[in-house]
């Protein structure tokens, strides 16, 4: 079978590393690269490092609203499906390029193939939210990560080829854990001692887009005296500009540049806390073991919360350093898979 795989966020090129391994040993795969994410440390770097086969075409579209830079996704991802007549177009996630790939092969007739369908937060103001509901509803194939998952979209009537495989972000952990432990120097280039340090990601929209939320969030992070490590998403660092909030005051503060994935993994699995809004970063918290405080009302990864494993608390800012500070014991289960999530995907087409 010809896949076209359309991909362009920083997620998004994890996911596709265990897949497009799998997928290759029997089908044809072609990679589009939308452009959303395309700074080295966004993009480039995850293709080096896991070995991702280097992208057949690349859009360029680059960072617009969403209007803007879904559409003009979607004209592009058109044109290399009437060109590359694939059997299948398939999409990760929930970003603007997940939706772009999805509506462009629905309304050609070419089957989508959703892996990870099936989240729900419940609160549409997430774009996140908007585009996993869109990219579901025009998928044939919904590949799911999680029970719940899989009874979110029996609750929305699709029940035909709605599978749950396990989530391929813990097959990319599982395959990358123990090379990132042996490889990277990261906690030597910081001047880190494992256990002693928060690891921060924060980069949502419904988090950087809200001055009031931002604010409290850095408020929180002022009253943590424990090391902190932020690898600062772009996004956040534009926003701390332009609305020009000091960091200054929030003490042991570490900002640096978004690291690559293997340093990440090293990161979280040696960090005492981790601090984030990201939806990957909640679960390879749960993967690693190291409690999670989230900064989100909402939580698609709602087994995480079990025992205290992850604790949602928003962004107030009481609530942040309640959880920050609280012991938790908790309680792990293999809720994720069998590490085998991409090679069932790909063995359901042969
Ligand atoms: C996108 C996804 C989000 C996902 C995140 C993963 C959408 C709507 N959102 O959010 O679900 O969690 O990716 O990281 O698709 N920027 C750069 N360099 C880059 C990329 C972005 O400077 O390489 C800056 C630009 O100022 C840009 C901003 O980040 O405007 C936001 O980028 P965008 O891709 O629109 O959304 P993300 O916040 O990255
Ligand atoms: N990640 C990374 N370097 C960083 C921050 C995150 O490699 O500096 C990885 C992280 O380990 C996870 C993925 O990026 O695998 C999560 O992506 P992100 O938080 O950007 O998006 P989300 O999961 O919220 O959509």
């Amino acid at each position: 079978m010809k896949f076209l795989t359309v991909l362009g966020a920083r997620p998004q090129f994890i996911k596709a590393a265990p897949v497009s391994r799998e997928l290759r040993k029997n089908h044809e795969e072609l990679i589009v690269h939308t452009g959303q994410h395309y700074d080295k440390n966004m993009s480039d770097i995850f293709f080096e490092e896991l070995h991702i086969p280097k992208p057949d075409f690349h859009l360029g579209i680059g960072s617009a609203s969403h209007g803007k830079q879904t559409g003009e996704m979607l004209a592009k991802i058109e044109d290399i499906i009437l060109q590359e007549k694939p059997d299948y177009v398939l999409v990760y996630g929930d970003t603007n390029s997940t939706l772009a790939g999805a509506l462009a092969a629905a309304k050609l007739h070419v089957p989508v193939v959703h892996i990870e369908a099936g989240l729900r937060s419940f609160n549409k103001r997430m774009p996140e939210e908007i585009n996993r509901i869109m990219t579901d509803h025009v998928s044939e194939f919904l590949f799911c990560p999680t029970d719940t998952a899989i009874k979110n979209l029996t609750d929305e009537n699709m029940k035909h080829n709605v599978i749950n495989v396990g989530d391929v972000m813990y097959d990319a952990v599982e395959y990358n854990r123990q090379l990132a432990e042996n490889n990277s120097d990261i906690l030597n280039t910081f001047g880190l001692t494992s256990k002693e340090y928060h690891l921060i990601t924060v980069h949502r929209a419904e988090n950087t887009d809200d001055p009031e939320k931002i604010s409290s969030i850095l408020a929180a992070f002022s009253e943590i005296e424990e090391v902190k490590v932020w690898p600062m998403h772009p996004r956040t660092k534009h926003v701390i500009e332009r609305l020009n909030l000091s960091l200054d005051n929030i003490p042991n503060l570490m900002i640096v540049e978004p690291v690559g994935y293997l340093d990440m993994l090293k990161l979280e699995s040696n960090a005492k806390k981790i601090l984030t809004d990201s939806g990957g970063v909640q679960k390879e918290a749960y993967f690693m073991e190291v409690p999670c405080v989230t900064l989100r009302e909402q939580t698609e990864w709602v087994e995480t919360l079990e025992s205290e494993a992850n604790i949602l608390v928003g962004t107030d800012k009481e609530q942040i350093l309640a959880a920050v500070n609280k012991e938790v014991t908790p309680t792990y289960k293999n809720l994720f898979g069998d590490a085998k999530a991409a090679e069932k995907i790909a063995n359901y087409f042969n």
